[in-house]
């Protein structure tokens, strides 16, 4: 029986990714590192610190560790800069349409984000009062796709993993989700999130109705 979701914060339920490319961009021009949109599509739902090691790899760069967290550290600078910008306006199409329906339905809610920025995502947003549990990239030490965020966020709902479904936009969230034994709804490209239990092509056509037709008997 479903009583609860876990959501993931950027691509689900507002679009940073475009933020996050700009600000590893401007650090990437600073250090002389090639990165462009194709390469961004890879850091989708990693953390930080595994985020600028794919970007070393890419271009063959090796650094110290201290002088890897100093520009990981600057990058944040910048993208916790751009954030300012963000307004209620900014959730993708059919979210809140959603969150409000799960809030009156009575299901548990919570977050299950990578970022270390979530709760200043929120509170741009005026996220906050639809989430029972905010599970975020300072909640659990091992990222995904380790299944640790969700966990984190099943237990602190009081549920088990296979009473939770799982939002997520990126190919190692999806692995996390199925990793720790949860259902999940993909969102984007059959190439990206087509290992899910369900996938949609955007959160737009994420209703509850629609969710609920595809797990019929996960809901009686
Ligand atoms: C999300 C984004 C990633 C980002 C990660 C860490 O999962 O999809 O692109 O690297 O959060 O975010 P942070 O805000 O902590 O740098
Ligand atoms: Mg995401």
């Amino acid at each position: 029986m479903i009583k609860g979701f876990i959501f993931d914060l950027d691509g689900v339920i507002t679009d940073t990714a475009e933020l996050h490319y700009e600000a590893w961009k401007k650090l990437a021009e600073e250090m002389d590192w090639t990165f462009d949109r194709e390469l961004n599509e890879k850091l989708r739902g990693i953390s930080r610190m595994d985020s600028i090691k794919v970007i070393m790899d890419h271009n063959n760069a090796t650094l110290e560790e201290e002088k890897i967290l100093e520009l990981a550290t600057n990058k944040n600078n910048i993208y916790v800069d751009s954030l300012d910008s963000m307004t209620q306006e900014d959730y993708l199409p059919g979210v809140k349409e959603l969150l409000t329906h799960l809030r009156t339905e009575g299901f548990n809610v919570a977050l299950g984000s990578a970022s270390k920025n979530a709760i200043k995502v929120l509170e741009q947003l005026n996220a906050n009062m639809y989430f029972d549990v905010i599970g975020d990239g300072n909640s659990v030490a091992k990222s995904k796709p380790a299944p640790d965020i969700f966990i984190y966020g099943a237990e602190k709902m009081g549920l088990q993993p296979d009473e939770c479904i799982v939002f997520e936009d990126a190919e190692k969230g999806i692995d996390a989700a199925k990793a720790g034994g949860f259902h999940s709804i993909g969102i984007g490209p059959e190439e990206r999130v087509g290992h899910a239990d369900l996938r949609f092509d955007s959160m737009a056509d994420a209703t509850l109705f629609e969710v609920k037709a595809h797990f019929k008997e996960l809901f009686s």
